[in-house]
């Protein structure tokens, strides 16, 4: 019998080793044959650790699964499918699962990461195969032709940053996957390189034939040991198999890439901060131009993308840009991996077609608060994201709607907040924090943000509380529109959507005197 239990961090922090064990000793006692596959995540982390057992059937879920309920599944007959309380039926069948389209995270949670007779079975390398068939101006276009536009966030058209980087003539071109996903509430990376680091593997190569790059890096996080340590064992086996090395695939092209650990310093996720790092310099922003497409590492030429693009780029080569195109909305073309955090029943990742509204993901999907109180607020895209109040819930997945509505998708992160929270604090947060992680390189955000965390404690104060929130509208109009990058110029995001959707946190509190 085939049991699974996850190998993702998110089961590991509540015990799946623990249980692994527990169902080899129990098995073993019992004199069962069981052989135990740690997958990925199937990113229903509420149900962590969630065991699955393969039957005639199909895979039945049970979950969350501690040491101590082994017995019991055993008690019950779970290895034939059996009842048992913490019992979901077929995992396919449960309705946050069900309710997917799952693309990139196809074969996430249902393979061995690290087996490739698992990866080619579920369709692994047809992408590559396709690719290497085509010319790398067609891979270029059809790459262009699916839509798909950049993953981490600002939501650039792919295809047009190859064909950039394709069209450049240099001696050496680079492919760097940014990995360093630093945003509040986002996981997706991560459990990609963990649940199946080959697709993105895959991805890398297709782009290194698609611009004429010989070398990848992928860029994460030393916060990241278990996705740092997948993606090192599945590179070593790509190269054994001849996935990665002179020959991709045997063909006439080289490819190979390698895993390089960042400290942890949120604007290192910044593409040229990013770079910047990877030379083993300081990681503080570059101007461009130029561009990192014309001048990236090193100087050279190079694609720098998300995970989540490079990672979407298999299935757009295997089933046809036009497949992947269809999904979606408007000018959004494909799925996104949402990322349900914070304060929900059901927390977890969604990959689902762009053009869900909001609303539906936190209360139908997410299931509401966890606490059970209402839902004060949401933020969207990470620390730099604008919070939204229910009554915006109508705004639909989609680059072009969140930006109508004052906000931006970023990294796809849901956070959400119930009544408790107080929003005047989270401006004073996001000032904070961009103070924190500013790189320093520029005045409106070094210094703009601590003078607008000092701003909000005089509002917090009742200090002249209608002067100062003028002060600190002008104040995130400059950082907004003079900020050299993203963190300066995004951090307005979050304070002035909690200033004009919860003015009632900034309402001035009398002084009183002592
Ligand atoms: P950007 O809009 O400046 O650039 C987007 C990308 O397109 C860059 O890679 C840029 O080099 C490239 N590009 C622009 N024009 C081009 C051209 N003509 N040819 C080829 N390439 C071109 O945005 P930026 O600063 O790279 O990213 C900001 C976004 O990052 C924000 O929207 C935010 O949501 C997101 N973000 C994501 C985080 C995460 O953890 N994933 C963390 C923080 C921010
Ligand atoms: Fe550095 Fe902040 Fe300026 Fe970005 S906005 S370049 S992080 S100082």
């Amino acid at each position: 019998v085939t049991v699974f239990v996850p190998r993702d961090a998110a089961a590991l922090a509540v015990g799946a080793d623990k249980v692994a064990a527990a169902i080899a000793r129990e098995a073993e006692a019992r004199g069962e044959d069981v052989r135990i596959v740690r997958n990925g995540s199937r990113g229903m982390l509420w149900l962590e650790v969630l065991v699955e057992v393969r039957t005639e059937k199909g895979r039945m879920a049970y979950g969350p699964v501690r040491a101590a309920d082994v017995a019991s599944l055993f008690d019950a007959g779970f290895l034939t499918g059996a009842d048992h309380p913490l019992g979901h039926g077929l995992t396919k069948e449960i309705p946050f699962l069900k309710g997917q389209t799952r693309l990139t995270f196809a074969r996430c949670g249902v393979t061995d990461p690290l087996s490739l007779e698992d990866y080619r079975h579920y369709q692994g390398l047809k992408g590559l195969e396709k690719a290497i068939a085509l010319s790398p101006a067609e891979i270029v276009a059809q790459v262009t032709q699916s839509g798909l536009r950049g993953r981490g966030g600002a939501g650039f058209p792919t295809g047009i940053k190859w064909k950039t980087v394709a069209d450049a003539k240099a001696d050496q071109k680079y492919i760097v996957c940014n990995a360093d996903e630093g945003d509040s509430g986002t996981f997706a990376d991560r459990m990609i390189m963990e649940g199946d680091p080959f697709v993105l593997i895959e991805g890398m190569a297709i782009a290194g034939i698609a611009v004429g790059a010989t070398k990848g890096y992928v860029y994460t996080r030393s916060e990241y040991p278990h996705a740092i340590a997948v993606m090192q064992e599945a590179i070593e086996i790509a190269r054994r198999d001849g996935i990665l090395g002179a020959s991709v695939l045997g063909s006439p092209y080289a490819f190979d890439m390698e895993v390089r650990v960042g400290a942890g310093a949120y604007v290192c996720g910044e593409e040229t901060s990013l770079l910047n790092s990877l030379e083993g310099k300081r990681g503080v922003v570059r101007a461009k131009p130029p561009l990192p497409a014309l001048q990236g590492l090193f100087g050279k030429p190079t694609v720098v993308n998300n995970v989540m693009s490079l990672a979407s780029i298999p299935v757009i080569l295997d089933r046809g840009p036009e497949f992947y195109r269809d999904f979606g909305v408007g000018r959004s073309h494909g799925t996104i991996p949402i990322q349900l955090a914070g304060n929900l029943k059901h927390g977890g990742l969604y990959e689902t077609a762009f053009g869900l509204p909001l609303g539906q993901l936190v209360n139908e999907i997410g299931g509401g608060t966890i606490s059970g109180r209402p839902v004060k607020a949401v933020q969207v895209g990470g620390p730099l994201g604008a919070y939204f109040p229910p009554s915006l819930f109508d705004t639909i997945f989609d680059y072009e709607a969140f930006t109508a509505a004052g906000g931006l998708i970023g990294h796809a992160g849901v956070v959400v907040f119930d009544d408790s929270v107080d929003m005047l604090k989270q401006a004073r947060f996001a000032m904070e924090f961009c103070a924190v992680e500013s790189c320093g390189k520029c005045t409106p955000c070094r210094i703009g943000s601590t003078r607008g965390v000092e701003v909000v404690d005089r509002i917090a104060r009742g200090i002249e509380p209608e002067k100062n929130k003028v002060l600190l509208e002008d104040l995130c109009n400059t950082m907004k529109f003079g900020s050299l990058c993203a963190l300066g110029g995004f951090t307005p995001y979050p304070v002035m959507s909690a200033m004009t959707h919860f003015p009632e946190d900034f309402a001035p509190t009398p002084l009183v005197e002592a």
